[in-house]
C-alpha cells in the first residue's frame, strides 16, 4: 500500500516521503480501515519536527520509533479481527489511533489497523473529510468543555486560539452546551469566529484579554502565549483554567514550563485542569451526535492529497491554520 513514511526528525518536506509499504497487521481486536481521509494534529507535527526536543525521549531518540504519522481516520471497513463482531466489511467508520503515545499512529496511509474500541460507524450525512477532521480536535473540545469544565447554560467561556482546529470546535461545543463564548483570534479570523456562534470575538492584535475587565468561568488556552498567572487574572474567583498547548516555540521544552507553572498554580487557589483526550465509543458517539444535529460543524481550512502530506504538516507548522487541515487518501 502507499503510505507517507518518516525515518528522521526535521522539516516535513525533507523527512516525509511517499513509499510502498506492507499493509499493517490486523490484531484480533482491530479493524483494517481503507482510509479515505485523515487530518493533521499537534502530535503529528511535533513528531515530524521532533520538537520540543524533550519529546524525543518518548517518541524515539534519533527518529520516531514508528514510521507512519496520523491518528484521525475516516474510511471503510476492509477486514475485521476475530473478536470484532459489531462492524461489517464495507461499513463507513471514523475514529482514531491515538492512545496517548506519540508513535501509535499510521493514518497517513491507504490502510490503517485501528482498535475497534476507537471506531464507530460514521453518520451517513457526514463526509469522510469532516469526519476525519473532527476526531482529535473535536474530542479535545468535548472533553475540555463537557467533562473537564462542566460547561452549561450561561457559563462564560473564553477560547484562546479560537480559529484553529481545536478552537473552532471548542467554540461550537461550548455554544451547544449553552455557554456565552468569547473567542480570541487574529484579525483575519474575527468573522470566522463570529460565524461559528461566538458571542464575542477578540482580535489579539487590538486587545489583550488578560488585561481586560471581563471575567470568565472557563478559559481554554490553546496557545499559552501569556504566562498562566496573567491568564488566570481573567478568571472569576471560582473559574477554571485549562492550559492546552505544547506551544509554538519548539526548542527543548516548548510551552511545557508554562504548563508546569500552571499546574503548580493549580495546587493553590486557582482551579487548573488538563484535558485528557478520551478516544472511546462513548466520546465518539457524543461527537457524532453533535455533528449530526448540525450544532457543531467542522470548518476545513485546507485539504491536501496523501502524496502532498508534507505540505499539510508544513501548513500546521506555520501555527496559523484556519480550522482543520485535512489529507484525502
Ligand atoms: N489535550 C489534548 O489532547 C490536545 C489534543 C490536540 C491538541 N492539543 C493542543 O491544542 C492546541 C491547539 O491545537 P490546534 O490543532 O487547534 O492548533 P492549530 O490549528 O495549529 O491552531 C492554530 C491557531 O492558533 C491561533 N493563534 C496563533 N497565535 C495566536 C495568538 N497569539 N493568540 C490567539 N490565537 C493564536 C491561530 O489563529 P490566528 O491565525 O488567527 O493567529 C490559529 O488559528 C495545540 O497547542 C495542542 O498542543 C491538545
Amino acid at each position: 500500500m502507499t503510505a507517507v513514511v518518516q525515518d528522521a526528525y526535521g522539516p516535513p518536506e525533507r523527512v516525509l516521503r511517499v513509499a510502498e509499504v506492507a499493509r499493517p497487521r490486523v490484531g484480533d481486536d482491530d479493524v483494517l480501515v481503507r482510509v479515505r481521509a485523515t487530518s493533521v494534529n499537534t502530535p503529528d507535527w511535533i513528531t515530524v519536527a521532533g520538537v520540543p526536543y524533550v519529546l524525543r525521549l518518548k517518541a524515539g531518540l534519533r527518529g520516531p520509533s514508528t514510521p507512519v504519522r496520523g491518528t484521525d481516520v475516516a474510511g471503510t471497513v476492509e477486514a475485521l479481527g476475530e473478536n470484532v463482531t459489531d462492524l461489517d466489511i464495507g461499513d463507513e467508520v471514523f475514529g482514531s489511533l491515538w492512545d496517548n503515545t506519540l508513535t501509535t499512529s499510521g493514518a497517513f496511509a491507504e490502510y490503517a489497523a485501528v482498535p475497534a474500541s476507537r471506531l464507530i460507524r460514521k453518520p451517513a450525512g457526514l463526509g469522510f473529510e469532516a469526519a476525519a477532521a473532527s476526531v482529535m480536535s473535536g474530542l479535545t473540545a468535548l472533553s475540555a468543555m463537557r467533562d473537564v469544565a462542566g460547561v452549561g447554560p450561561g457559563t462564560k467561556v473564553l477560547v484562546n486560539g479560537a480559529s484553529g482546529g481545536v478552537g473552532t470546535l471548542a467554540v461550537q461545543v461550548a455554544k451547544a452546551l449553552g455557554a456565552e463564548v468569547t473567542g480570541v483570534c487574529g484579525p483575519r479570523n474575527v468573522e470566522l469566529v463570529r460565524s461559528l456562534g461566538a458571542d464575542h470575538a477578540v482580535d489579539y492584535t487590538e486587545e489583550d484579554f488578560t488585561l481586560g475587565e471581563r471575567r470568565y468561568d472557563v478559559i481554554l488556552d490553546n496557545v499559552l502565549n501569556h504566562p498562566p498567572k496573567a491568564t488566570a487574572r481573567a478568571l472569576t474567583p471560582t473559574g477554571t483554567l485549562i492550559p492546552n498547548s505544547i506551544g509554538v516555540s519548539g526548542g527543548w521544552f516548548g510551552a511545557l514550563p508554562r504548563v508546569a507553572r500552571a499546574t503548580v498554580m493549580g495546587r493553590g487557589s486557582t482551579d487548573v485542569r488538563s484535558v485528557p483526550i478520551s478516544v472511546d465509543r462513548e466520546h465518539l458517539t457524543a461527537l457524532a451526535t453533535l455533528l449530526e444535529s448540525g450544532d457543531v460543524k467542522v470548518f476545513i481550512g485546507a485539504t491536501y492529497a496523501l502524496d502532498d502530506a508534507a505540505s499539510a504538516v508544513a501548513h500546521m507548522l506555520g501555527h496559523h491554520a484556519r480550522g482543520k487541515v485535512v489529507i484525502t487518501v
